[in-house]
């Protein structure tokens, strides 16, 4: 483990800096699945093209689940699950908020997470049992909030799909948390949560490689989300995921929100 995580880090990096580089330049943007909010550029498929090669130099017998779909799963023990951008959308407009995502399952099971802002240069890294480190830093468990003093990270689009398929009402969450935020990456906000940046992570739709590194970090610091203790199906079916600073502030939210 500790080769793969020493060499994935160092890659990651590498990539960090090809984005860099190509956001100098002109890219590609297209719609995905004709969706407006949905889209990807050529930079997407060239860093995940990348991690990829460079993976399967060293480690052959490895296997890949990956949002952009430039290599089909095997499904070997060992399988990296990659989104090369998370926050596609605030790297087209902001170019910043965006973040490469990478995880490594041992037979179902997440042994390594790797998140990296790429613009803050932030690098966040877990093993499984070992806790995580920010910078090669190693960062102390969350802090337990209240429901009231939680910055809650929801999308405009979440609160009005799970309003209209009769699963949560969130007209009422104003008073009841300290206040709310969307910054637009699932991988960010969830591996926030383990630093306190924010306290809660609320999205009706995900899917594996948008979670896959960032709950492995907010385990190794303590955080809770609604697939722990169960193994993460490899596909790319989306689902509905709720990460917190800690599992009393969880199921209060639930309790008060949830129809
Ligand atoms: C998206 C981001 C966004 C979330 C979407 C994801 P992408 O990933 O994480 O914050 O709301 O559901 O699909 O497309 O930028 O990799
Ligand atoms: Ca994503
Ligand atoms: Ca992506």
């Amino acid at each position: 483990m500790k080769a793969r995580r020493e060499y994935v880090e160092k890659i990651v990096l590498e990539a960090g800096q090809l984005i860099k580089q190509r956001i100098t330049e002109d890219m590609k943007i297209e719609r995905k699945n004709g969706q407006r909010s949905d889209l990807v550029t050529s930079v997407d498929y060239e860093i995940e093209r990348f991690l990829v090669e460079r993976i399967s130099e060293k480690f052959p017998q490895d296997s890949f689940l990956t949002e952009e779909k430039t290599v089909t799963l095997e499904e070997t023990d060992h399988v990296w699950i990659i989104d090369p951008i998370d926050g596609t959308m605030n790297f087209i407009y902001s170019l910043r908020d965006f973040a490469i995502s990478i995880a490594l399952y041992v037979k179902g099971v997440g042994e390594l997470g790797i998140v990296y802002d790429v613009m803050a240069d932030e690098l966040f890294v877990a093993l499984k049992g070992q806790g995580a480190t920010l910078n090669g830093k190693k960062l102390d468990k969350v802090t337990p909030v209240t429901l009231k003093q939680s910055i809650v990270d929801i999308s405009l689009k979440t609160i009005w799909n799970l309003k209209n398929n009769l699963i949560a009402d969130f007209k009422d969450l104003t008073p009841a948390v300290l206040t709310h935020r969307n910054l637009g990456s699932a991988a960010l906000r969830i591996t926030h949560i383990g630093i306190n940046r924010v306290h809660f992570y609320i999205s009706d739709r995900l899917s594996i490689w948008d979670i896959a590194a960032a709950v492995i970090i907010l385990e190794e610091l303590g955080g809770v989300h609604n697939f722990m203790d169960e193994e993460l199906i490899y596909n790319s079916d989306s689902f509905f995921f709720m990460g917190a600073n800690n599992k009393e502030i969880a199921q209060e939210l639930h309790d008060k929100f949830f129809l």
